[in-house]
Order: C-alpha cells, then sequence, then structure tokens
C-alpha cells in the first residue's frame, strides 16, 4: 500500500505573471477611492486574488496549444465541432447552444421560460441567476436542506434541495413552474455538493409533476469529485461516469465554462427539447451570435474543448478539493468560525460569527473583506447580506449568511500563497472586535454589490 503523501499541484509552472506588493498605506488609499468596494479595487493592488474562481484559473500548456486550432468560421468552424464533441461527451443533450458566459444562458433561457406569475424553485440561486428570473418577473425560490442554512451543521451533501418543499411547492403551484433548477455544487450556499440519491429524489417529484429539471452546472466536476469521495456505493466509479449520471437525471444545463470549463470566459446552454432550444436559439442570434459560436470566438471554443478534458482529470480534482479543504483546516484549527464541510471552490469565512458586535445591517461580510484587503492585500467577497439584502419592493432584511468567500482560482496559487492567505486570516480575527460595520452611501438598484459605495460607521 503507499504511504499518504502530501497531495501536490500536479503540474509545474510554465508560464508566470508577476504579483505586486503593496504597502498598508496604498491599500487604505486605494479602499477609499474605491468607496470601500473590493469590486472597485484595481485589481493590480491586489496581492492574491480570491474574489472569484470564475474565469480567473490558470490555462494548461494544451489549451494555450489549442487557441492556436482556433477557426474563426463564421457558420460551422471546426472549432464549434471540437467543443460540441467535449461538451456532450459529457453531457449528451442533442441541443447545445454557446454563450459567451453562463449568465448569457440564464438570460436567454429565462426570456423564454420566466415571466409574471412565474416560479422558479432552486436550490439556492446564484445572484445572476436570482437577477435572471426576477428580471423578467418571476420569482426566484431558494429550497435548500435546513442544513445548508447553518455554517456549523455538517452534512456530506450541504447543497441538497429539500424534495418535500420542492413537492409542496409543485403541488400548491405546478403550472407556474416552467422549470426547477439544481446547482452543482450550490456557490451561494457554500460551495456544497449535492448528492445523486437527492438528484434522483428531485427528479421523482419532478416527473410526478410533469416540469424538467435543469442543472446549473458551472462546478460539475467539484460536484462530481464529492460524490465519489462521500456517496455510499460511488468509491469506485470514475468521475465521467458520475457526470453521465448526473446528466442522465436532466433535461437540460446553463454552463459557466469560467468555472468547471477550466477557461476564462465561455459558458452553454443545453436541452433535450427541441421547440424549447429553437427558441432559444432565436433569443442566441438576437443577444449572442450565430448557433455555432455564440457569444465565442474560436479560439475560446477551442480552449473550452481542452479544458473539459482535463477538468474531470482525477489527480486534478483531488489536488484541488485537498487545497481547499487545507486552507479550511487551518482557519478552523486557528479558531477562525467558517462554513463546514469546506465547499469545493472556496473557503466561507462566517463573518456573522466571528463579528458578533457588527449587525447585519451595518454588513459584516463587508467589514471582514475590506480587513483582509487592508491588512494582506487579498482580495474575497462577501456573499451575505449586501449581495442578497435588497429586495425588488425596495426593502431591506439580512441574508440568511453573512459570508465572506476566499475563492480559490484553477490551478493559479501555490501552497505557500495559500500559506500567507492563513497568516492574513488569522491575524485579522484576532483583532476582530476592533472591526465596524459599513453604511451604503450609493446603490444601484438591482446587484447592488457590484457598484455600491460604502462608508465606515465611526
Ligand atoms: N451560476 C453559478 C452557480 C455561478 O457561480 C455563476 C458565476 C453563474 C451561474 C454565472 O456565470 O459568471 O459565467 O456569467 N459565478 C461567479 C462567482 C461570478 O464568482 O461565483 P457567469
Amino acid at each position: 500500500m503507499d504511504l499518504p503523501r502530501t497531495i501536490i499541484e500536479p503540474f509545474r509552472i510554465h508560464a508566470v505573471e508577476p504579483i505586486r506588493i503593496t504597502t498598508r498605506e496604498e491599500r487604505a488609499a486605494a479602499l477609499e477611492a474605491a468607496g470601500w468596494n473590493l469590486f472597485a479595487i484595481h485589481a493590480e493592488d491586489v496581492l492574491i486574488d480570491l474574489l472569484t474562481d470564475s474565469g480567473t484559473g490558470a490555462m494548461s500548456r494544451d489549451q494555450w496549444a489549442a487557441v492556436q486550432h482556433g477557426d474563426e468560421s463564421y457558420a460551422g468552424s471546426p472549432s464549434w465541432y471540437a467543443f460540441l464533441e467535449a461538451v456532450q461527451e459529457l453531457f449528451p443533450f442533442p441541443h447545445v447552444i454557446p454563450t459567451h458566459q453562463g449568465r448569457a444562458a440564464e438570460k436567454i433561457l429565462f426570456s423564454v421560460l420566466g415571466g409574471p406569475d412565474k416560479v422558479i424553485p432552486n436550490n439556492t440561486h446564484f445572484d445572476t441567476t436570482r437577477a435572471n428570473v426576477e428580471f423578467t418577473g418571476a420569482e426566484a425560490v431558494d429550497l435548500v436542506i435546513p442544513e445548508g442554512g447553518d455554517p456549523q451543521a455538517i452534512h456530506p451533501f450541504k447543497g441538497n434541495m429539500d424534495v418535500a418543499r420542492l413537492d409542496s411547492i409543485l403541488e400548491a403551484c405546478g403550472d407556474r413552474v416552467p422549470v426547477v433548477f439544481v446547482t452543482v455544487t450550490n456557490n451561494s450556499g457554500g460551495g456544497q455538493p449535492v448528492s445523486l440519491e437527492n438528484l434522483r429524489q428531485v427528479r421523482a417529484v419532478c416527473d410526478r409533476h410533469g416540469v424538467p429539471l435543469f442543472l446549473d452546472a458551472c462546478r460539475f466536476a467539484e460536484n462530481a469529485w464529492f460524490i465519489k469521495t462521500r456517496e455510499p456505493g460511488q468509491t469506485e466509479r470514475s468521475v465521467v461516469d458520475i457526470v453521465h449520471d448526473m446528466a442522465a437525471l436532466a433535461d437540460g444545463m446553463t454552463m459557466s465554462a469560467k468555472k468547471d470549463g477550466l477557461a476564462n470566459i465561455g459558458g452553454w446552454l443545453a436541452m433535450r427539447d427541441s421547440a424549447l432550444a429553437e427558441q432559444c436559439r432565436t433569443m442566441l442570434i438576437l443577444t449572442e451570435g450565430f448557433p455555432t459560436y455564440g457569444g465565442l470566438a474560436g479560439r475560446d471554443l477551442e480552449a473550452i474543448a481542452q479544458g473539459l478534458r482535463e477538468v474531470v482529470d482525477e489527480d486534478y480534482l483531488r489536488y484541488r478539493i485537498r487545497s481547499t479543504a487545507y486552507l479550511g483546516e487551518a482557519l478552523d484549527e486557528a479558531g477562525v468560525p467558517v462554513v463546514k464541510p469546506y465547499g469545493g471552490h472556496a473557503v466561507y469565512l462566517d463573518a456573522r460569527a466571528l463579528l458578533p458586535h457588527v449587525p447585519p445591517l451595518a454588513y459584516p461580510g463587508q467589514a471582514l473583506a475590506i480587513a483582509l484587503y487592508l491588512e494582506g492585500g487579498i482580495r474575497g467577497c462577501e456573499i451575505g447580506t449586501v449581495m442578497f439584502g435588497r429586495h425588488p419592493d425596495g426593502t431591506e432584511t439580512p441574508a440568511a449568511m453573512d459570508l465572506v468567500r476566499l475563492a480559490i482560482p484553477r490551478r493559479t496559487y501555490t501552497q505557500s500563497h495559500i500559506d500567507y492567505v492563513i497568516e492574513v486570516v488569522i491575524a485579522v480575527a484576532a483583532r476582530a472586535a476592533e472591526l465596524r460595520g459599513y453604511r451604503i452611501a450609493d446603490e444601484p438598484p438591482a446587484l447592488r454589490h457590484f457598484t455600491a459605495r460604502f462608508e465606515p460607521i465611526s
């Protein structure tokens, strides 16, 4: 038997990018100029950028080589066929509609299926998904299991859908529900996976009510790895077989290739239903492009095709999930409250628990994210009351949780970068009682977290 060893990065570095070390004074000035919104900070002023794992990963040598094969023909490019084949090898849906990113797929699908009076259930809608649903006048309902809303609850599949609640919603307003969504992994709930067993139960409920099931599959490979390592009976199966099972249970999917496509841009919408696909393709032509390139260049299609082959590599996934847990475990051991179990793409700090003296409407997640940047140039992302607290009717209530997400770009940072992150988070946590809340000085009507300006509460 092999002895247990450190799980290492299964690659070596081929091209490097410099990162810039700033002073605390420079960071304080950058924060003030940005209205204390980390989305408004210049990326060059960030040392370790954990704002998102979306589009920020490192492409492989083989992806860069594939980029050189990009064929920019308007219609029927060989790059389109390479992309189509790679998508269908994993997700054998007959209709694949390429988009420039995940939210473009959402926009197209919900402009066809949404509308006033419609209700869209999901385990937890990601912010762009919710916004695209609500923009059509439809209602977005989150139905994650109760453990999914408790940062400290231990459950192997905290992203699972509450099947009983789904059943009663479909019972009460079945004809108003055009589609049920399951997000794998459940990003807004902490990057938590959904089990095959749960997908089967959701499928059975959808079948009983005659409603299609779609996956928001951005992190499908990470979800499949969790199924392999946590779900009874799955350990000996390949990740690809598990992905096939996930696909077989669904009628369609939206996808952001910026996550488990291992690409810097791209996405798609896929489905079985030909009539729905035709309506979506019409929208695609209006908003994205011709159906064989959508919103993408031929070279992007090639990079995604190669990325999809690499993302299901089991050495890669073992390293990916282990390296995320490495960060989570170190913070947990130091007493920093983190969402458990650790997510696939990110570790979520529980800002409400760390800053009990900052009420939710003074945005403890924002306060913690700002402190991490000021202390060590680390950029995380508030996932809490700033992101979810404002409702379409103008009212504001605390979000279910106030978290700071430290999202880990794929194949980008080394273990010593992560060791540095651990030191900075621990240093900030040690003086948590000194951190103050923020108020919003200025905000747009929707998706305010991207552009709002804040002011420290003195
Ligand atoms: N669905 C989920 C679960 C996501 O996490 C995202 C993006 C999208 C849809 C939209 O995809 O960005 O390609 O338009 N999440 C990124 C994040 C932005 O930081 O978590 P997109």
